[in-house]
């Protein structure tokens, strides 16, 4: 894994992804959803993974739909199991042919709870949620990505303004951040960079599944008390991520996109 030739110089900006390979690893909702349309939308290829078939097949169709290719069929894949199973990782990238960019937004929050109230084998099931899976992820990029490719992780605020009852999902996504770190200059002499975004409150499905916010209002209500005044969008979190697989000098950063929220 290591190679005398400096990353490769290329266009920062997002369209330069075009012809580009991206297995989104949670493709399936929210921001790697709305990655995937704007990958498409620059003429990237997507291979979404995602657990629930039915989920997986409506999103392959929403990013079919806003593909501007000839042949979206080819442009837009789905594999569904989990990400943290190497056997599905290893499809998603066989069946691409070609990766050259990661992003992974898989991950419930496992493990909530008051420590005492915890047993060994929810901080486990913490650790099983995201961790393996960023695992999981990196493993394959480091064998399968070529030079100038990209591993992204996410992340969220609550890292650096934890809330009470949440020790075992929070260290877990904390680990996440240092992975990256660590793996910045693991893979940097295959020039691979990994980095993660930080994401403050992002209007997803995960937000409007939670009670009391399965409303247009409720989400505009909530989010009300940010800096900017409102959530972020997941087209907006989803274009962090083109940022950091298209600029190739940007490597072991943890991108924090939470409209201020944790300036306050
Ligand atoms: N939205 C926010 O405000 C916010 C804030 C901070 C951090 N984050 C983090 O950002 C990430 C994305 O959030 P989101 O709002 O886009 O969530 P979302 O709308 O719930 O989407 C999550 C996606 O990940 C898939 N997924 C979950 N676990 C998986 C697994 N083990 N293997 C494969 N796919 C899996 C889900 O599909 P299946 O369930 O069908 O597998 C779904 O497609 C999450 O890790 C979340 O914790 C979000």
């Amino acid at each position: 894994m290591s190679t005398a030739t400096p990353i490769p110089v290329r266009s920062p900006l997002p369209s330069a992804l075009s012809g580009a390979t991206a297995v989104l690893i949670g493709g399936s909702s929210g921001i790697g959803l709305a990655a995937g349309v704007l990958l498409r939308s620059v003429g990237a290829r997507v291979v979404l993974v995602g657990r629930d078939p039915d989920r997986l097949k409506a999103a392959v169709s929403r990013v079919r739909s806003a593909s501007p290719a000839e042949n979206p069929d080819d442009a837009v894949l789905g594999v569904a199991g989990d990400g943290g199973d190497e056997q599905t990782l290893a499809e998603a990238f066989d069946r691409a042919g070609h990766v050259d960019h990661v992003l992974v937004t898989a991950g419930d929050i496992g493990g909530a709870g008051p420590l005492t109230g915890l047993s060994a084998d929810d901080i486990r099931t913490a650790f099983d949620s995201r961790l393996q899976t960023a695992f999981t992820a990196a493993r394959a990029a480091a064998t399968r990505l070529p030079a100038g490719g990209s591993l992204t992780f996410s992340s969220g605020i609550l890292v650096v303004r934890p809330a009470p009852g949440m020790a075992a999902p929070l260290s877990v996504v904390g680990a996440v951040e240092t992975l990256t770190k660590a793996l910045a200059v693991e893979f940097a002499p295959a020039r691979l960079r990994v980095n993660t975004v930080r994401f403050g409150r992002i209007d997803t499905p995960l937000w409007r599944s939670r009670p009391g916010l399965d409303s247009d209002e409720a989400i505009a209500a909530a989010g009300s008390t940010t800096p900017l005044g409102r959530f972020g969008t997941a087209q907006e979190a989803a274009a962090s991520v083109l940022f950091l697989m298209a600029n190739n000098y940007v490597t072991g950063q943890i991108l924090t996109v939470d409209g201020g929220e944790t300036l306050t």
